[in-house]
């Protein structure tokens, strides 16, 4: 245990936000680095795609018809409920606001160095050393930590398929970090790419104006909604032309726009080599319980999980890192540490599976829940949570449009109810 340790957080979604709070509910000291000049990370909206005012990449994803996929009980942050007249599953602009107050009412703004972009992460002498710059005046600084969390998120970098003949196709692509809303696809024939999230999400958003719907995925997901007519299943892309697609079935659509939702890729362009991680697009290693860096235990990767109540997991991890800059606990060995990883990698390799399931919770979120109050005392989590989750996924594969219309509330750690919302829900169309 490091007595008045010095914490750097680098982000002020909410990764940062909710490590700030708890950091602050101990009297612990911290900066946060911010490079916009907002809180709330990838919830806020911008209409804009490219970059921002200062000449940074636009860090958000959100588009203007978005409404969370997880119900409301389960976007809750700690000792922050959510208010009663928010809808069951909120749009991007209800939830912003929620994170917006979260902040105010735990003051963290003053803790927060906005315009403030982290440019480097080394490790010298047992401390971090943190270079950032002001991203007005361009001036940079730096300054020495014990501990580093780092809250930038990973739905920010995107992830290009490389598909031959793009170069010749006329028509316009965008990736899914650049949707933002559908009215330019109107009467249009558009392709989507890949049925991810953001791929069944953006697909029903644009369903509702373009002329023809072409959705190419591999995806062996059993989704049972019924699509309208103009709606084209097909499998993977072979090859572009100037006026439309060929498929790996042989079979040609003519498209006028396509939209690749291929997911992200993991990008922190600002970790040394002295970080001890081994970082590629697609798995960052070696990570103790989805977090703590193995190599240099100091460091911490916030969010970087994936199926999960992310807003939940996140926060449970803010509060275990809390507790372990506290002294409330101490971390194993570098070997036990390394054993636990190493078993959870192992596991990945026996299935022929590709070591980015390294970072899924899935089926093991509420076990994971379970092992960090275990071993640092937070409290838990309780397993309603990953219940609402699970329902939540069926209520989704049954049918992409009906889904939100259920309000889930919490009856205690267990269990829950879940009603049919009576109003027809109209929000994906007109929210802005
Ligand atoms: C389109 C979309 C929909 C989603 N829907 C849901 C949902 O319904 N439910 C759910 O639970 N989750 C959802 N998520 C997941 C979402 O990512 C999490 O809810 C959560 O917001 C992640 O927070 P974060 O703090 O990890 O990252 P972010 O929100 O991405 O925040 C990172 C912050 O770090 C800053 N930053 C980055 N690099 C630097 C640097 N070098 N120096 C300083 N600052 C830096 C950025 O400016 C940003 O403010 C969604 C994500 C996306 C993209
Ligand atoms: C894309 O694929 C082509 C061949 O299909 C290959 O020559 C090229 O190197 C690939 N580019 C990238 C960035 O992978
Ligand atoms: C693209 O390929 C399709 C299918 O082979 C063909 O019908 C179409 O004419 C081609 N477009 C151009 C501009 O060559
Ligand atoms: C650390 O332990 C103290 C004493 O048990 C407790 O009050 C506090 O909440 C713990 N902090 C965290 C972040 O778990
Ligand atoms: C929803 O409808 C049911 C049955 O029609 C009714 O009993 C209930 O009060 C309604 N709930 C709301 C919130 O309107
Ligand atoms: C849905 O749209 C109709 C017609 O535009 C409107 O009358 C109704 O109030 C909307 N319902 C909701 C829940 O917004």
């Amino acid at each position: 245990m490091i007595s008045n340790p010095r914490v750097c957080i680098i982000g002020a979604g909410l990764a940062g936000l909710t490590s700030a709070k708890h950091l602050q509910d101990e009297g612990i000291h911290f900066v946060v680095f911010e490079a916009t000049r907002y809180v709330g990370g990838t919830w806020r909206y911008d209409p804009r795609v490219g970059t921002d005012e200062n000449g940074l990449p636009l860090h958000t994803s959100m588009y203007k018809n978005l409404r969370t996929n997880l119900p409301k009980p389960t976007m809750e942050l700690k000792g922050f409920p959510v208010p009663d007249d928010m809808i069951s599953f909120p749009t991007w602009k209800a939830y912003y606001s929620y994170i917006q107050d979260y902040a105010k009412h735990f003051d963290l703004e003053k803790h927060i160095k906005f315009l403030h972009q982290v440019i480097s992460v080394s490790r010298e002498k047992n401390s971090w050393k943190v270079k950032y710059q002001n991203v007005l005046t361009k001036e940079e600084f730096e300054d020495v930590f014990d501990f580093v969390l780092i809250g930038t998120g990973h739905f920010s970098k995107p992830k290009i398929p490389n598909v031959s003949g793009e170069e010749k196709f006329l028509g316009s692509i965008v990736h899914s970090h650049d949707y933002r809303e559908p009215n330019r696809y109107k009467n249009r024939r558009v392709l989507i790419v890949g049925a991810g999230p953001s791929g069944m999400d953006i697909a029903i958003d644009v369903a509702y104006v373009c002329k023809t719907l072409v959705h190419s995925h591999h995806s062996k997901v059993a989704f049972r909604t019924v699509f309208p007519k103009h709606y084209i299943k097909k499998p993977d892309i072979k090859e572009f032309n100037e006026t439309g697609v060929t498929f790996v079935d042989g079979s040609y659509e003519n498209i006028d726009d396509v939209i690749y939702c291929t997911g992200y890729e993991y990008y922190y362009p600002f970790l040394d080599q002295s970080c001890g991680l081994n970082i590629t697009p697609r798995s960052i290693t070696p990570l103790y319980k989805y977090m703590v860096n193995i190599n240099e235990p100091t460091m911490m990767m916030m969010g970087l999980v994936v199926r999960a109540c992310l807003v939940v997991a996140i926060d449970a991890q803010s509060r275990y890192a809390t507790a372990l800059i506290k002294g409330n606990f101490t971390l194993p060995s570098k070997e036990q540490m390394l054993e636990e990883w190493e078993s959870r990698a192992s596991i990945i390799r026996s299935k022929g599976r590709p070591l980015s399931d390294i970072h899924f919770l899935a089926e093991k979120e509420d076990d994971y829940y379970a092992d960090l109050t275990k071993e640092s005392g937070i409290e838990r989590v309780p397993p309603v949570m990953f219940k609402i989750r699970n329902e939540d996924t069926d209520m989704k594969l049954e049918n992409l449009y009906t889904y939100r219309d259920y309000v889930y509330t919490v009856i205690d750690n267990e269990n829950f109810i879940k009603t049919k919302y009576n109003k027809t829900n109209n929000f994906s169309l007109n929210n802005s």
